[in-house]
């Protein structure tokens, strides 16, 4: 087994984790800030809210099909836990989608009890969360690592990568680009540049650049070798 203090190894949790993080504390902000008196307010963070909820369980859907199976393939039961800390988020998406309708439900003037409700509900979800994917970084990479090469991680990351909507991908990308680091970003926009067209290339990049700092974007436009201009 190499040397995973020095060798970087495949890591396929990283960096939609780094975005699911940003998204996640993002959101919980978001409804800790909200005047849930002011129907503009309210209505901004139960979408920022639901779209948090709709990305959760699809990012998990996609480790059940094809995470754990390999996991599970290879060194059975390792991933038990996480499955069934996934039936609990399951559940826990779903109310907090029930307490959106029922926010909703009422006029805004009288939303702000149940409002500050959905917040604690958000922060012990987010909290959860966060251990849950320091978990599979740590644990679950460790079982991977020990029974699959890196070019064997990488196809069913790839076959994972491959099974997401152009919706996922798009709202993957808004989440993971900005959080990722600027290695990470490289490598992910290089291969998105070698392997989708020409115009999602383009798109990707616009909506990035009003997401990340002016030096971060220029180190970016370097090292992807484009033309700053043609990048606009
Ligand atoms: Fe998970």
């Amino acid at each position: 087994m190499q040397n995973t203090t020095t060798t970087a190894r495949h890591n396929m949790y990283a960096v939609i984790h780094k975005g699911l993080r940003a998204m996640m504390g993002e959101a919980l902000s978001a409804a800790g800030r909200c005047d849930w008196s002011d129907a503009a307010d309210s209505g901004r963070t139960l979408a920022a809210v639901r779209e948090l909820a709709d990305f959760c369980a699809s990012h998990l859907a996609h480790e059940n099909e094809f995470v754990h199976p390999a996991m599970e393939a290879r060194a059975p039961t390792t991933a038990m836990a996480a499955t069934q800390e996934h039936v609990e988020h399951v559940a826990a998406i779903e109310r907090l989608r029930t307490q959106m309708a029922l926010i909703e439900a009422l006029d805004p003037c009288v939303r702000t009890v149940a409002g500050e409700a959905l917040y604690r509900e958000l922060a012990t979800f987010v909290g959860d969360n966060f251990l849950h994917m320091h978990d599979e970084e740590t644990r679950h990479n460790a079982v991977l690592w020990a029974t699959y090469s890196d070019a064997e991680l990488q196809a069913i990351h790839q076959a994972l990568v491959s099974s997401l909507s152009p919706d996922e991908m798009r709202q993957a990308m808004r989440w993971m680009l900005p959080n990722a680091s600027h290695q990470e970003r490289v490598e992910l926009l290089g291969g998105m540049r070698g392997n989708a067209p020409a115009a999602v290339f383009d798109a990707t990049m616009g909506m990035l650049r009003g997401l990340i700092s002016a030096a971060d974007w220029q180190k970016l436009i370097l090292a992807l070798q484009l033309e700053t201009a043609a990048a606009a």
